[in-house]
């Protein structure tokens, strides 16, 4: 049965989706059975995936509001992962799910309909503490929190740590931080070496994983491309991270069984 990590940080921008596209083919590259949940309206993870958010007759709104099984939504692309997809329907759901029973665990529902098909299912959150991210907190084992390497990330986190502890107290007791994952490091800057080091010091009961995705145009390029970050002609450095945060979630994953 599939291990439940959710991406998760309010603060817009800082590599939620481009983490969770890459350590999905990452794992998928080790042999791991992964499906990517696309929990954002805009649809990024929808894209960077190979799909025209627009375009899908069905997403993951119709499994939530429609009662769609969800193996009728699910996509495969070439890269060997799977994916519920999302679009700008998805905005409204927040809205309609206001007053339905039990409003916070839809998403629980429909990622349990299918968990028995996959190692890993990786949930790409939008940058808000709505009622969606809410659904995949309560649906996730394990949180990673992106963290882009620059002051306001470090402030934001103790904003999210805090929902995540409101979260283990009322909707899913077994929620775990997974761990910190610096992003868009620039090693040249002062500043960056700094708010890593700030992060150590802020949040010592937090694993920060030791390898930091570096600052690199090529991501941009790559999900313009709609290609993984290992396709790129270019060595990125910041694509070793991934790599090595897939390793690392796969020993977890093994160490737990
Ligand atoms: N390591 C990196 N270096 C440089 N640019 C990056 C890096 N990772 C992601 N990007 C780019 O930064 C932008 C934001 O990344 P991404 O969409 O993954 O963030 P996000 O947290 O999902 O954003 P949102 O909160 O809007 O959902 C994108 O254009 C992406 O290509
Ligand atoms: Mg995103």
């Amino acid at each position: 049965m599939a291990v439940v990590y959710v991406l998760a940080n309010q603060k817009g921008g800082v590599g939620k989706t481009t983490s969770t596209y890459n350590l999905g083919v990452a794992l998928a590259d080790l042999g791991q059975r992964v499906l990517l949940v696309d929990l954002d309206p805009q649809g990024g993870l929808t894209f960077c995936a190979g799909y025209e958010p627009e375009d899908l007759e069905r997403t993951v709104y119709h499994c939530l509001l429609r009662n769609v099984p969800a193996r009728d939504v699910i996509l495969h692309n070439e890269f060997g992962v799977h994916i519920l997809p999302a679009n700008i329907d998805l905005s409204i759901a927040e809205f309609q799910l206001i007053n339905a029973p039990a409003r916070e665990r839809r998403i629980t529902k429909i990622i349990n309909e299918v968990r028995d098909d996959y190692d890993f299912v990786l949930i790409d959150s939008q940058p808000s503490l709505g009622l969606l991210t809410m659904n995949a907190m309560a649906a996730a084992d394990r949180v990673i929190i992106p963290v882009s390497c620059e002051y306001l990330s470090v402030r934001g986190t103790i904003a999210l740590l805090r929902l995540i502890g409101r979260v283990k107290g009322q909707l899913n007791s077994s929620l775990e931080v997974a761990g910190l994952l610096p992003t868009m490091f620039d090693s040249r800057t002062r500043h960056a070496r700094e708010i890593l080091q700030t992060l150590r010091e802020e949040f010592p009961k937090l694993r920060l994983y030791p390898h930091v995705v570096t600052r690199s145009i090529r991501f941009a390029e790559a999900a313009a491309a709609r290609v993984p970050i290992f396709e790129t002609k270019f060595q990125v450095p910041g694509a070793l991270a991934y790599r090595e945060l897939a390793r690392d979630l796969v020993k977890t994953f093994q160490e737990k069984d």
